[in-house]
């Protein structure tokens, strides 16, 4: 349903461009929950922006590529053909809600007035409807809630009330830009199991960005990795846990707490820092970090190798010329479990 292909995103600075997001291609299917992962700073939430139209206002600049939902470039719509998109087909939720909610209108109020952008429902059957949602959120005391402001809610329930409103018009795609990252784990868990229902449900498309990979695994049903701007590695959950493809992606796995072993055990950090994105290495962008890295890997781009069915990585170490390594080894072995 959305195809993201070759999107280059710069922004114009005093101290020069940063080349935020570099090449990023990807789909997602309908129904489908798709994780974006990747440190601070890696374009993510550029690369989301940019598909729900959001980068227009900014010094930003949208060099390169397409970003078709249904078939029709995103890119290429006027303000008034996305508008009728954003909202209807397409809807996004921010980690921080107090600032996207607006602070001296009734929360029904609010969904009521995007039920009324995207549908032709009555004013009665708007009112009926913004209580249907606030319960199918799980916002207890709909009715009564429904008349209240936005400070009246903590932190979980106005997070409730952004996807109520990022439902109010059953859209076939919704974007979380870490939805739960300001929120405490209990919440944070609710509000997952409501994002995994409305897929169930509904088949809702999700894109879901967040910093926990154990979230991750819990919730989405393909990966997107993204690092200094590029995507360096997309493949299905269980798939990337077991089998990664790419040093970036190993080295994040083997910095995420495991709960099943000991707690005290140390985390093996990826050490180093993420290159500067004004002026990105002209070869692979982890080089730096990489502790597998050839000569290769400094002066040319790593293209994207198929590893498996579904499974694509940019690292040279796919490359046949790379020989037998750590990836290919691993693969050879998984394949001899198999038989
Ligand atoms: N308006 C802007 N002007 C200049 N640079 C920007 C602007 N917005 C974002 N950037 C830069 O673009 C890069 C990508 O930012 P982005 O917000 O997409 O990262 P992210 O992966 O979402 O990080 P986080 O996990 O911290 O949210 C960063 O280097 C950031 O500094
Ligand atoms: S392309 Fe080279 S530097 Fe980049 S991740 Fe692969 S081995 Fe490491
Ligand atoms: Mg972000």
């Amino acid at each position: 349903m959305l195809e993201v292909n070759h999107l280059d995103v710069v922004f114009r600075t005093y101290g020069g461009e940063v080349k935020a997001v570099r090449d990023v291609s990807f789909h997602v299917d309908h129904g489908e929950i798709v994780a974006i992962v990747g440190e601070s700073g890696s374009g993510k939430s550029v690369t989301v922006k940019t598909i729900a139209g959001l980068m227009q206002s900014e010094n930003a600049e949208i060099r390169n590529g397409n970003v078709l939902l249904n078939g029709t470039d995103l890119l290429k719509m006027t303000e008034k053909e996305l508008r009728k998109v954003k909202g209807s087909t397409m809807t996004m939720v921010f980690q921080d809600s107090m600032t996207s909610l607006n602070p001296t209108m009734k929360v029904g109020k609010q969904i009521e007035e995007s039920i009324k952008e995207h549908t032709g429902l009555s004013k009665s059957e708007r009112k009926d409807k913004v209580i249907t949602i606030l319960k199918q959120v799980g916002i207890p005391n709909p009715e009564l809630r429904a008349e209240q402001y936005p400070h009246e809610f903590s932190g979980g329930m106005r997070q409730r009330v952004m996807i109520a409103i990022a439902l109010a018009c059953n859209p076939e795609l919704l974007i979380a830009d870490e939805p739960t990252t300001a929120l405490d784990v209990t919440i944070q868990a609710q509000i997952l199991d409501l994002l995994k229902g409305l897929q169930a449900n509904y088949n809702t498309s999700i894109i879901l960005i967040t910093h926990d990979l154990g979230v991750v695994a819990e919730t989405a049903k393909k990966v997107i990795v993204m690092y200094a701007g590029m995507v360096v590695e997309k493949a299905p959950v269980d798939q990337i846990f077991k089998h990664p493809g790419h040093p970036y992606t190993e080295g994040l796995i083997n910095s995420m707490p495991d709960v099943s072993t000991d707690k005290n055990e140390r985390l093996i950090p990826i050490e180093g820092s993420p290159p500067d994105l004004f002026s990105p290495p002209t070869g692979c962008p982890f080089v730096s970090r990489c502790k597998y890295a050839m000569e290769v890997c400094e002066h040319h781009i790593p293209p994207e190798f198929e590893v498996k069915y579904n499974h694509f990585s940019r690292c040279w170490l796919h490359d046949e010329r790379a020989g037998v390594n750590h990836f290919n080894a691993n693969k050879e072995g998984e394949e001899t479990d198999q038989k």
